[in-house]
């Protein structure tokens, strides 16, 4: 696929209720002059029709392996050839299982098994079957083989539950597909992040740890290193596999250790995202034995972390830094006065607490640095750090534009 959008995308589209989303698009996507081959699965048919897709993209539908006149015309070899990328939308909890065994038993599966493009595969099911362990271990087997999984967001289903599962939008699939213009320039960048909780040991089984879950880091690392960056990834106690694209991770376990590391590393770094979310006290003495129940109250004395973020301020030559503020109110004050106070270049602010922004899948930012600010809308982790990212870029453009 060249730089950009590609323009050539066969658009895979199984049967599930989102399936409707998959006409708008169409629809985006001839906007953009990008041409679509739209391939139904049997089931899909349920849902919307052929000859909707087909006034869409101006091109005949297909669905089966067994059209002869289609085959005449364009040989199912051929279309898989035509396409510079496969996007599913939506992709059904089925397709993703018969895509991971490497099946090929209709025309679908058989182009994508035909295909050394790029595909994308935007899920769209039920919560608990999206939660599943043989779905998510079917994910995990297509994107270690190069699928690019957006979404799915989380919210209301058309199941009448809530939770994770409801298909992209299409403007964000499309988003999503046209790599951000500042792409270009991240390449060569050498980006250092930070991600995850820390965990202060009390004793050999007991901490004080957070509800970091590291999506939100690790989706930043993600999407720096593929737009070109070569990323080091300093990861807290964390249940996520490395992104495909991240040269270098590196896991800690507490405020001191990743302390040193991050300055260690930073000294080879052009741009430091502190996306982690660090622990300000740990306690005063950690126990070689487990702490025995005393009756009555126990106190525990704590004593302040080193400032991650503040130490890296003070370095010479100093990266550019991008720190966060978690918030659980006056997000705008609090987060003003920690981009002064850290001596930051911008501070991404994000409520935290009751189903937000903290061991979520998605999140909302509102970004600041010193004589502007930015409202990112809520989304889909991946989506917002490349949305984050492509600002980051242009801050880091203007910065390095200036005089010294
Ligand atoms: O991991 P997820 O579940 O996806 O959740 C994402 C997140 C909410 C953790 C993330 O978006 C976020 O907000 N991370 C920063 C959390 C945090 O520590 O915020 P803070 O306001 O306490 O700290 C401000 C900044 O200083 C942060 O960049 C932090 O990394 C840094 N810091 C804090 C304390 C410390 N001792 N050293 C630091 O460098």
């Amino acid at each position: 696929m060249s730089a950009g959008l590609p323009r050539r995308v066969l658009l895979g589209v199984c049967g599930g209720i989102a399936a409707y989303k998959a006409c708008e698009l169409v629809r985006r996507l001839r906007e953009r002059d990008i041409e679509v081959r739209v391939v139904m699965t049997a089931d899909a048919g349920h849902f919307v029709g052929a000859a909707t897709f087909q006034a869409l993209s101006g091109q005949p539908v297909r669905a089966s392996l067994w059209d002869a006149a289609a085959e005449a015309a364009m040989g199912h070899i051929e279309l898989a050839r035509w396409a510079e990328a496969i996007v599913i939308a939506p992709a059904t909890a089925h397709l993703l299982a018969r895509l991971a065994h490497g099946l090929a038993d209709d025309l679908l599966t058989t182009l994508c098994l035909a295909s050394d493009r790029p595909l994308w595969l935007a899920p769209a099911m039920n919560h608990l079957m999206w939660a599943h362990p043989a779905t998510q271990a079917n994910l995990a087997t297509l994107r270690a083989r190069g699928a690019r999984v957006l979404g799915p967001a989380s919210g209301a289903q058309a199941c009448g539950e809530t939770g994770e599962g409801r298909m992209l939008e299409p403007h964000e699939i499309l988003e999503a597909l046209a790599p951000p213009p500042a792409a270009v320039a991240m390449r060569g960048l050498r980006v250092l992040v930070s991600a995850g909780p820390t965990f202060e040991d009390l004793d050999p089984v007991r901490f004080l740890g957070n509800r970091s879950s590291g999506r939100m880091g690790f989706a930043l690392a993600a999407a720096a290193a593929e737009s070109g960056a070569a990323v080091t990834l300093v990861a807290g106690p964390v249940a996520l596999p490395t992104p495909a694209a991240v040269a270098r991770r590196i896991d800690v376990r507490s405020t001191p250790q990743m302390h040193a590391v991050m300055l260690e590393q930073a000294r080879a770094a052009d741009l430091v995202i502190a996306a982690a979310a660090v622990a300000d006290y740990r306690p005063a003495q950690t126990s070689a034995r487990k702490i025995k129940k005393q009756g009555g109250a126990l106190r525990l004395e704590l004593v302040e972390n080193p400032d991650i973020l503040r130490d890296l301020a003070a370095l010479r030559p100093r990266p550019f830094l991008v720190g966060f503020a978690a918030e659980t109110d006056a997000l705008e004050a609090n987060a003003r006065a920690k981009l002064a106070a850290k001596g930051a270049d911008m501070i991404a602010a994000n409520t935290v607490g009751e189903g937000l922004g903290i061991e979520t899948s998605d999140n909302a930012l509102h970004v600041f640095w010193h004589g502007g600010e930015h409202v990112l809308a809520r989304a889909d982790k991946a989506l917002l750090a490349r949305r984050l990212l492509a600002l980051i870029v242009e801050r880091h453009a203007a910065r390095e534009a200036r005089p010294a």
